[in-house]
């Protein structure tokens, strides 16, 4: 049997015998056995210590046989070492959320990863306790959607603050997203020596910039992170792909990993997606996964997934579906 994991041969366009298939937020509320967890502990806990975390991890690989694991951990786990207080209500809450031009300048240009050696054992506990040809995958947010995060959006709700600091201080943001390009190159470069083979960059708020500006402002960071990532593969998920597909093929990424909304025959690349995670509450997974299998050349790379994370109501019998749908379905 071929010791290297199938999503590697995939991504790579290696002869294989079926697609590979994962789900983004594949470990999380939808579980029983997650909702047990969380009866415990926090999801902060289960974040910073490794075995809870490992432990997560595993929970849909054992249940479902995926070929991928992701290491559980939250997009915004790194900015602890920037200083950044990043609690979960269930979403990211940041306590010194970034109000001023001087915060962006008093942040380090050395931050110290001590504070996520848990992560990085996390990543190392995941490959030691997986069988070959099953994937650990790593990952981080791209720094634009990093800095969405952290910089206060109040008084607004959908991150315009984030456009309003484009316009109104273009330099600071760009040291933001600067510094936030060296911290996750750091944390992608501790992830792969602890054993991911696979790092994901989640472009979550990519989708409210500008076409002329998703180049400038998001995607020239995130090749600088994807740098770092040799010799993982690399894989970016775009949330609301479709009006940067130009960019997006002439990026050095090797795989796209897009929403529903985005056609897969528009992507060059190797593509990751894109059933709407809805499909999994109906009666048609089988047939709508055979569908958009059936659509793709036989020699794309490609790894099934959704187009964004399951959603937390989803029953357990529409995933089962969908990955037994996919593995079902011989090359
Ligand atoms: O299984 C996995 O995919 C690994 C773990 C993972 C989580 N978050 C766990 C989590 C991953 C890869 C993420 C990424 C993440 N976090 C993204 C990018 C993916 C995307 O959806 O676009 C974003 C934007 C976040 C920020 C975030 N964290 C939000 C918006 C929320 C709350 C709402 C939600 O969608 O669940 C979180 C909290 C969070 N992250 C939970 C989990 C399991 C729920 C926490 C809980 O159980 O209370």
């Amino acid at each position: 049997m071929n010791s290297v994991p199938l999503i590697v041969r995939a991504i790579k366009k290696e002869e294989i015998p079926r697609f590979p298939v994962w789900m983004m937020r594949q470990a999380g509320r939808y579980l029983p056995e997650y909702r047990q967890m969380k009866e415990k502990y926090s999801f902060s806990e289960l974040c910073l210590n490794s075995e809870l975390s490992v432990e997560v991890a595993l929970q849909p690989i054992s249940r479902f046989d995926f070929d991928a694991a992701i290491l559980f951990s939250d997009i915004m786990i790194p900015a602890r070492a920037l200083g950044f207080e990043i609690e979960f209500n269930p979403g990211p809450v940041v306590g010194n959320a970034i109000k001023t031009t001087k915060q962006i300048e008093q942040l380090s240009t050395s931050p110290d990863l001590e504070c996520l050696r848990e992560v990085f054992s996390a990543v190392r506990g995941l490959r030691n306790a997986l069988p070959e040809q099953i994937g650990v995958i790593g990952f981080a947010a791209t720094p634009w959607t990093l800095a969405c995060y952290l910089l206060d959006q109040k008084p607004f709700k959908h991150f315009e603050r984030s456009l309003i600091w484009a316009e109104k201080e273009p330099e600071s943001l760009k040291l933001l997203l600067a510094k936030l390009t060296e911290l996750t190159r750091l944390y992608i470069t501790e992830q792969v020596r602890a054993g991911a083979q696979v790092i994901q960059l989640f472009d979550s708020w990519g989708g409210i910039l500008p076409p002329a500006r998703y180049q400038e402002l998001s995607l020239d960071y995130t090749e600088q992170v994807l740098q770092a990532a040799s010799p993982a593969s690399t894989i970016l998920y775009v949330n609301g792909a479709s009006p940067y597909l130009e960019s997006l093929n002439s990026s050095k990424v090797d795989v796209l990993s897009v929403d529903s909304k985005t056609e897969l025959s528009s992507l060059t690349k190797a593509i990751q997606g894109n059933l709407d995670a809805s499909v999994l509450f109906g009666a048609t997974v089988k047939e709508q996964t055979l569908r958009m299998l059936s659509g793709l050349g036989r020699n794309t790379g490609y790894v099934a997934n959704l187009g964004h994370g399951v959603l937390q109501e989803t029953p357990v019998e529409g995933v089962r579906q969908f990955v037994e749908s996919v593995k079902s379905f011989k090359l």
